[in-house]
């Protein structure tokens, strides 16, 4: 695991394709937590700040017309978050919670190297990384069944099947050069079940002292 910011604090991602089912599962998370006593905050990307909310507006409503300009809107945001909201939370001993972090660009950006991209994360985080990542692993139909129920559509989202396939391609490569600290939950599951998973990781950490 990597070195923590302070002692007790605990920063943790949650990643995978949208209608993976993550956010569910990180407002589970957080209850998992405080209900063990710890304190919790609760955050997204993009879209963390104020100027995250802007950006957030600009990148989903719009869309990126120009995709390295694309790349560092997400940058841009994810600086101002650390440096706003997820350092100092970590470094008051807390638990921080983020939906999407350093590993949806890698996914999701995928017209660019992971050499490429690893470089731009390490500059607009300073080098912070997850102590933990949960991967919420499920296929394409899956997502699109979830999301066709709950009948969603914005233009990032709006993407052909094949740019899917590929994010899933790219978060599987991530997992698989780091697997300390990005952990694959199928969540192919029911809710429960994939809830229950997750809640063995996050035991197995609780009880290494966290
Ligand atoms: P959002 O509405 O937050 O979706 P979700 O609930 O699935 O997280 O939209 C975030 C979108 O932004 C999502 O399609 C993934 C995309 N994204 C990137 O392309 N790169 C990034 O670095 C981040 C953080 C998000």
């Amino acid at each position: 695991m990597e070195k923590r910011v302070a002692h007790n604090s605990l920063f943790i991602s949650f990643e995978g394709i949208d209608g993976c089912g993550k956010s569910t599962q990180l407002l589970k998370a957080a209850r998992f937590f405080r209900d063990n006593g710890f304190e919790v905050v609760e955050t997204k990307e993009p879209g963390g700040t104020m100027i995250g909310k802007h950006l957030r507006s600009l990148l989903l409503e719009e869309g990126a017309k120009i995709q390295r300009s694309e790349v560092l809107m997400f940058m841009l945001d994810r600086s101002e978050h650390v440096r706003q909201v997820i350092m100092p939370a970590l470094k008051q001993g807390k638990i921080v919670l983020c939906d999407r972090f350093i590993d949806s660009t890698l996914a999701y950006q995928h017209d660019y190297s992971f050499e490429i991209l690893d470089a731009l994360n390490e500059f607009a985080t300073g080098g912070l990384k997850p102590d933990l990542t949960l991967y919420f692993d499920v296929p394409l139909e899956v997502a699109l069944h979830r999301r066709r129920q709950r009948s969603e559509t914005d233009k990032i989202e709006s993407r052909s099947n094949f740019y899917m396939e590929t994010v899933l391609a790219r978060y599987l490569k991530a997992s698989i050069r780091d697997p300390q600290r990005i952990k694959i939950i199928p969540a192919q599951q029911s809710i429960d079940q994939v809830t229950k998973a997750m809640e063995a990781q996050l035991r197995g950490l609780i009880a290494s002292g966290l």
